[in-house]
């Protein structure tokens, strides 16, 4: 195997690691990841300390959407398309679990174990890194979304992981992240007694946002293509769940001395209670590139003005961001993260908060799978 593709797949000092193993040098072979290279990550995130595995597809088009700005009168709305880092269906997740199984393959686990809502798209990603890397995956489905039929619990993710040979999980309740984690532990004391190497990825905010640091990264990847395309971005928006993507991007900008402020559109939690999260997050983001004071309480902004009826359960304005994306600018977002976001969006610029010659990033996320466990609201 050349230096140039064990490069290419591992970042930073865990090389070595990797060669003594002759089940990934096999992987190695048979897979073609690529490092892309980056000239804005001078600043970015020290990847000897933080390893990470490359599997987004980077960067990722940043594009004007003409006909919702003409529609809405103004400000320009760019789309950073997030949607298509790639790897079983991309998204968000793909940059932010390069850095856990970065950790995980430092760790030499063999076992990778999660937990999220029915539809989670971290634990299609999870999965789906899982399997490229020949390590086991299991999941734990937490019952987060009242009321739902069918193709909920059989299509879209579900579907995707029962592909991908996952091995499922339930967990009652819905909003419990403590429980949540307590019972992920219990299946990695299983993989533990049948001579397993068990490696958790908790969503709990007690453990550090390691996946924050892809949004760092992001960032890093978006200046330099405004820089290209000779674009002055006003702002960016961005959904805001367990704020990792939301902490990282204020990181990635915050460290690299850029003030454009970041708009998070609530998914999960009220504004209140997302607002502490995203600065905890953002915080301990902060922390583990050592800037822990980087970010204050003004950096936070979010409007949970577009959560509806709650998490995972759609609106008027959901369908609205839903079907204006589609017939606007071929553009899919999904029903309970990037389509409550881009609702946001255009309720922003409604109110008037954006100058009309403004240009205004609109970060896509994806989570377009579950587009297809919602027929029902259409
Ligand atoms: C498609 C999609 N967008 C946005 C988010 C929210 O990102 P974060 O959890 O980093 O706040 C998620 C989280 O699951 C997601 O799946």
């Amino acid at each position: 195997m050349s230096r140039w593709v064990r490069r290419a797949y591992w970042q930073g000092s865990q090389v070595r690691d990797v060669n003594r193993s002759t089940h990934l040098m096999h992987i190695l072979h048979s897979l073609d990841i690529i490092e892309n290279s980056q000239t804005y990550m001078e600043l970015a995130v020290p990847h000897d300390q933080y390893p990470r595995v490359r599997f987004a597809q980077t960067p990722t088009p940043l594009e004007l959407m003409p006909n919702i700005s003409k529609l809405l009168g103004g400000p320009n709305l760019y789309v950073k398309r997030d949607d298509l880092t790639g790897l079983a269906f991309g998204g968000n997740k793909v940059r932010q679990l390069e850095y856990y199984f970065g950790d995980m393959m430092k760790k030499g686990a063999d076992t990778v174990i999660t937990t999220g809502a029915t539809q989670s798209n971290h634990a299609r990603v999870t999965a789906a890194m899982a399997c490229k890397l020949g390590l086991k995956c299991e999941v734990q489905h937490e019952s987060r979304v009242p009321d739902r039929d069918d193709a909920y619990y059989k299509s879209g993710n579900v579907l995707l992981l029962k592909l991908m040979g996952v091995r499922l999980h339930q967990f009652p309740v819905g909003e419990d992240e403590h429980g949540a984690d307590a019972a992920l532990e219990v299946i990695a004391d299983r993989v533990r007694s049948e001579g397993g190497k068990p490696y958790v990825i908790h969503l709990a905010p007690t453990h550090p946002p390691l996946g924050a640091l892809g949004y760092v990264d992001m960032i890093g990847e978006l200046l330099d293509q405004a820089r290209e395309q000779d674009v002055q971005i006003d702002a960016i928006v961005t959904p805001s769940g367990s704020a990792s993507t939301h902490g990282g991007i204020l990181v990635g900008l915050r460290s690299r001395e850029s003030d454009i402020p970041v708009y998070g559109i609530c998914i999960r939690r009220s504004a209140d209670a997302q607002e502490e999260r995203v600065l905890d997050r953002s915080q301990a983001a902060a922390g583990l590139i050592q800037q822990r004071d980087l970010i204050v309480k003004d950096d936070v902004n979010v409007d949970d003005g577009y959560l509806g009826p709650g998490y995972g359960l759609p609106d008027e304005k959901l369908m609205e961001a839903l079907q204006l994306a589609a017939a606007q600018e071929a553009l899919i977002v999904d029903p309970v993260y990037s389509g409550k976001a881009l609702a946001g969006l255009i309720g922003l610029v409604r109110q008037g908060l954006f100058r009309k010659d403004q240009n205004v990033v609109f970060v896509h996320t994806g989570g377009t799978p579950a587009l297809f466990a919602y027929t029902g609201i259409f």
